[in-house]
């Protein structure tokens, strides 16, 4: 039974679900507008992400000071240009939301978007910074999965090296750990739920804190 629920989920839109994952359906016309978004234009707008962002796309690790705690804030360098376009538009209108992005996505349009989208994904993904914990674990599930819990491998998604796939799953390699762990703790609570088909939400609900953590330090440090 359950795992007929979790093939429906992968299949079929999950119509439990009065309000849909995102708004965004990727007619010919929103594939349009992304692959000919304008890089110079995005360019310039990306300015304006920089303080946060980092002046190459690459993120910040969470940082706590003696009178605040920094978030962690992820990578857009090197992501594919539909997922950063999706991610824009869910924030713009309210199917994901988070304090900061959301007034930001709001202030773009959807060609600012799609400009942005282009701009951060011609630029060189994040550098892999490696550590040395035992990360076996982690590697098993992103190559095999784990059939007791019928969770699919990672990599049949984000791809042998975590380089995303079309239109929608994310690149992972060298992004920012606190920020990964933090979007599948919000997966698992149901916090972030913009994901089309629940397919994020239906793998971390069944992932232990301890799991996550490893798989963000593997994929942080995947080259
Ligand atoms: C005040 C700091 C700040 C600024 C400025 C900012 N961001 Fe963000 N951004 C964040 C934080 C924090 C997150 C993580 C939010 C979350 O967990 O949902 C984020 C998340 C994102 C995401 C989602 C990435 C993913 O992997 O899902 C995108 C896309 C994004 N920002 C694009 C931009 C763009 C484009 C700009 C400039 C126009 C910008 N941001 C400016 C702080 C900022
Ligand atoms: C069935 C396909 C599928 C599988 C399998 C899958 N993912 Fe995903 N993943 C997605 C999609 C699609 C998204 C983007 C959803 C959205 O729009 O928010 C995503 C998003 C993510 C994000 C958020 C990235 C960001 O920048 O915010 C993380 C982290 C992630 N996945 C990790 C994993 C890990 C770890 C595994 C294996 C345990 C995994 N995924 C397996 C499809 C998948």
């Amino acid at each position: 039974m359950k795992r007929m629920l979790l093939l429906l989920a992968f299949i079929a839109p999950v119509v439990v679900n009065a309000e849909p994952a995102s708004q965004i359906a990727w007619t010919p016309e929103v594939l349009n507008r992304v692959k000919n978004g304008d890089i110079n234009k995005g360019k310039e707008l990306a300015d304006s992400c920089k303080s946060c962002h980092g002046d190459k796309g690459q993120g910040m690790k969470e940082e706590t000071r003696d009178d605040e705690t920094l978030p962690a804030i992820p990578a857009l360098a090197g992501q594919l240009g539909t997922y950063t376009y999706k991610q824009l538009r869910d924030y713009s209108n309210g199917s994901r939301s988070h304090d900061q992005m959301t007034g930001i996505a709001k202030g773009l349009s959807e060609q600012d978007a799609a400009d942005l989208a282009v701009w951060f994904s011609s630029l060189a993904p994040p550098e892999n910074k490696s550590g040395s914990q035992n990360l076996a674990r982690a590697e098993k599930m992103v190559e095999q999965g784990d059939g007791k819990r019928i969770l699919p491998p990672c990599f049949v998604c984000h791809g042998g090296k975590g380089q995303g796939e079309k239109q929608d799953i994310p690149a992972l390699a060298g992004q920012q750990a606190d920020y990964f762990a933090r979007a599948l703790l919000d997966y698992k609570n149901g916090r972030r739920h913009n994901d089309i088909y629940s397919r994020m939400r239906l793998i971390a609900q069944q992932l232990s804190d301890e799991e996550i953590k490893e798989l963000a330090q593997y994929y942080q440090q995947l080259k």
